[in-house]
């Protein structure tokens, strides 16, 4: 294990903020990590460092989860389960499946990060979510250095939610991450009409896994800066679920609000129509911006302070409250 002193963050979080660690660390083993655990408790974990926002220097112990390996554990006619170590990339674990013909998680191509992180925010795109294939993941306690594994209830996944992000939070690093994926009749997901339209461009009609993810990552290509270019964490903020009352309130004055029904008495809103109709999409304050393709994106041109997206963020949420009556909350986590 090296041990560095004042450690720039930069090439460690997508949003590429020049934020300097106390002291850094990447682990590679789980025996090196329960070994790091019983003599350092003032710690703070990085995995991909895709879906956060480094306000401030972090005055502690940076650990970052660097463990690689992907396995086959079980297989039958069907189906098979691949346990991916939390380090290895996302898209390289997606790129590995579709090479081998295991289906499932094509639709979360080119998503940034790391395996470890994905059932934390529950990743999800066109119409696919991480628990839709999960079906394990083993967790390192971080005060005992147990070994725990939970199945898909414990984890208890929602809308970018799941238990790592509520009542365990800070308490367990995610290890590895098994899912449960087919090997042939592939329950393919082209519903979402970009997909759709993607595929009828390149005039395909029975699409592969590999079509699909071809078609996930022009689309995506299209819309959403890529980090190596252009600092970003994906979306900024989760599309906000509001009470049918508000929703009411709001469409009287803005008949062309989209929405999706999520139940009797919520409904789904798209916060890049509402950053995007409050006039944000596109502006740039200093180096902090919109992105032009994406309302729901928050950039950085090069040498944004975490505090100056921050401050974009919080005008945006200040706007949209005042103008439509309604709260959008942040998705990435800010440091
Ligand atoms: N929209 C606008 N202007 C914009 C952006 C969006 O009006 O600038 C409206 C449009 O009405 C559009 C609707 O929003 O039809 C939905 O847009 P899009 O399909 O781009 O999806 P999204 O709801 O903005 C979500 C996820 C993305 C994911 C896409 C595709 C969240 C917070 N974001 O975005 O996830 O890729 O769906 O499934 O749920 C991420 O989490 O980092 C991420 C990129």
């Amino acid at each position: 294990m090296i041990f560095e002193t004042n450690f720039s963050l930069k090439e460690y979080n997508t949003f590429g903020i020049d934020a300097k660690a106390e002291q850094f660390v990447a682990i590679h083993t789980k025996e090196e990590l329960a070994n790091l655990l019983k003599n350092h408790k003032d710690i703070f974990i990085l995995g991909g460092g895709s879906n956060m926002l480094l306000t401030k220097d972090i005055n502690k112990l940076v650990v970052h989860i660097d463990i690689k390996g992907i396995e086959v554990i079980d297989t039958n006619e069907d189906f098979v389960w691949v346990k991916a170590n939390a380090g290895e990339n996302w898209h390289h674990f997606v790129l590995y499946c579709i090479e081998k013909n295991y289906g499932g998680i094509e639709n979360l191509s080119l998503i940034p990060g790391n395996v470890g992180t994905t059932p934390i925010q529950n990743i999800g795109a066109y119409g696919v979510e991480i628990k839709d294939t999960f079906f394990s993941c083993e967790a390192m306690k971080i005060d005992t250095q147990k070994l725990v594994t939970f199945d898909k209830e414990s984890c208890t996944f929602g809308y970018r939610e799941s238990v790592f992000k509520n009542e365990l939070k800070n308490q367990y690093i995610i290890t590895s991450v098994t899912f449960k994926l087919t090997k042939r009749n592939h329950t393919l997901n082209t519903s979402y009409g970009a997909i759709e339209t993607e595929l009828a461009t390149q005039n395909i009609v029975s699409p592969t896994l590999k079509d699909v993810s071809n078609a996930v990552i022009a689309i995506r290509e299209s819309k959403l800066p890529n980090p190596k270019e252009l600092g970003n964490s994906g979306s900024f903020f989760k599309n906000p679920i509001i009470p049918i009352e508000i929703y009411k309130k709001a469409i009287a004055n803005y008949p062309d609000m989209p929405h999706y029904k999520i139940s009797e008495s919520e409904v789904k809103v798209p916060a890049g129509w509402l950053i995007e109709q409050a006039g944000f999409k596109g502006k740039r304050f200093g180096d902090a911006g919109i992105h032009k393709n994406q309302a729901l994106v928050l950039v950085n041109y090069g040498n944004a302070t975490g505090e100056e997206i921050l401050a974009v963020s919080k005008d945006i949420q200040e706007t949209i409250i005042n103008k439509f009556g309604i709260s959008i909350e942040a998705e990435v986590n800010i440091i």
